[in-house]
């Protein structure tokens, strides 16, 4: 592959980059790794229950580098298998501390608070950090946990918890937070009695999450439905057990993107259409083939995009983490396109970096317009998250010439080998 020397501000010459070259037709078959989004929650998991857990189809991400090391200060090591497989092995020493230094890292470490409240009865946890696109409050996580009986103090940027032995409650979110349905249902398998999660999340990645703590002993009643019921055990029974990550629908919605907007036909190994439904829909309505296989999903790219609009929701609707996919998919599509975000009004940073490349965007408050252009423009931008960032790669291949991308550690976070896997496919990217 020729990827030619880009030009490059010397004053930042240092900084690892992508340099992406558009108008390759993609071809061949990829294999989608793990999810993120799953294998962290798995990780916080293994602080329940004593012994060697083994998980497969782990990506090779940095957070799971991150989340490792949260897991080592509190007490869990961590060991890097071959192909994908990790071991953790917890011997029930816990010291229930999450440090500032490592929590402010990852949004996925205030999973930590829902095991260690239930099986320690207390918890110092520094307030969260993670992508930085928007207010991510935890008032659902702690007003949840408050009602089984937990009290809570911040003090210094710490969430110092407490609960002698929680107990099971009818719990009601006003909305289906994500993380808030993982602690309460981390928490609730060793309180007392039967917690009922109402208006639950239904992502995947919860029901991967409820499938290993099954595996593990928890009696769990609902999977994959928006009302849980947990049926809490005896502290301290719940065992180690070994579990298969789900597949990342995000991922595998990143090759999808890539292939609509340089045209061709791949194959996704692993992707998962039953979680992936209404984005498939919807993709299909802008024009591209999608069939689905016994063990993943061809997607072919015939003619140019056409313009649809969108609005993110929660699961099983069209999650927020495609949009910046799909918003760089409508720059080159022909026609208009409205895409509303429902759920991180401040999520729209990456325009200003699509409008480097040529896109034509508008955002007002929570709508972006996105008129399509035939191409983009190749040039350097910066990601400013994960999703974002691997966006702007989408992007540089729907450019004419070059494309720079800075601030690559952000999709180090969650892409396991985008680079690789779309070299793989016929795409001129490299890293540099
Ligand atoms: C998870 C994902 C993230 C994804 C998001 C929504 C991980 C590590 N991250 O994040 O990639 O974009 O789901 O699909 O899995 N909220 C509150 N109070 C709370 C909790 C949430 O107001 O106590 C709000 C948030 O600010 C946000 C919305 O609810 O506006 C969604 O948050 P949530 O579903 O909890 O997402 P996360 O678990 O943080």
């Amino acid at each position: 592959m020729a990827v030619p020397t880009p030009s490059v501000d010397p004053a930042s010459s240092s900084e690892p980059t992508i340099v992406v070259r558009g108008g390759s037709p993609l071809h061949g078959e990829v294999t989608v790794p793990g999810a993120k989004n799953s294998v962290l929650k798995l990780m916080a998991a293994t602080l329940l229950a004593d012994g060697t857990f083994t998980f497969t189809n782990v990506p090779a991400i940095a957070d799971v580098a991150i989340m490792s090391e949260l897991l080592a200060a509190i007490g869990v090591t961590t060991a890097v298998g071959d192909a994908g497989t990790i071991t953790l092995v917890n011997d029930g020493r816990l010291v229930p501390v999450a440090p500032y230094e490592l929590v402010e890292q990852i949004r996925a470490s205030i999973n930590v608070l829902g095991p260690l409240l239930g099986r320690c009865g207390t918890v110092r946890l520094s307030l969260p950090g993670g992508d930085d696109f928007g207010s991510r409050p935890i008032d659902m996580h702690l007003k949840g946990l408050e009602q089984m009986g937990a009290t809570f103090e911040i003090r210094h940027g710490y969430v110092e918890a407490h609960a002698d032995r929680l107990h099971g409650v009818d719990i009601t979110f006003e909305f289906p937070s994500v993380g808030a349905t993982e602690n309460i249902l981390t928490a609730a398998v060793y309180a007392k009695g039967t917690t009922v999660i109402d208006n639950a999340a239904r992502e995947p990645e919860i029901s991967d999450l409820c499938n290993l703590l099954t595996s593990m002993g928890a009696d769990i009643e609902g999977i994959g439905t928006s009302t849980l019921v947990v049926h809490g055990v005896e502290v301290g029974t719940l065992r180690a057990a070994d579990h298969r990550t789900v597949t990342d629908r995000i991922q595998a919605a990143t090759y999808i993107a890539a292939v609509a907007v340089s045209g061709g036909e791949i194959v996704l190994r692993g992707a998962r259409a039953d979680h992936m439904e209404v984005l498939l829909r919807r993709f299909r309505d802008m024009g591209l083939t999608i069939v689905e296989q016994p063990d993943g999903l061809a997607v072919f790219a015939e003619r140019r995009l056409h313009s649809i609009d969108v609005a993110t929701l929660p699961y099983p609707g069209i999650a927020t983490d495609y949009k910046p996919l799909i918003v760089t998919m409508l720059s080159v599509a022909d026609g208009v396109g409205i895409v509303t975000e429902n759920l991180y009004p401040g999520r729209f940073r990456y325009v200003e970096e699509l409008h480097r490349l040529g896109a034509d965007i508008s955002t007002d408050g929570h709508h972006a317009v996105v008129r399509g252009r035939p191409s983009l423009s190749g040039a350097r931008v910066k990601a400013p998250d994960i999703r974002a960032g691997a966006a702007l790669v989408v992007a540089g291949l729907a450019a004419d010439g070059e494309t720079t991308i800075t601030g690559v550690h952000h999709i180090d976070r969650g892409y396991d080998d985008l680079v690789g896997r779309l070299v793989a496919l016929g795409a001129q990217v490299a890293r540099r």
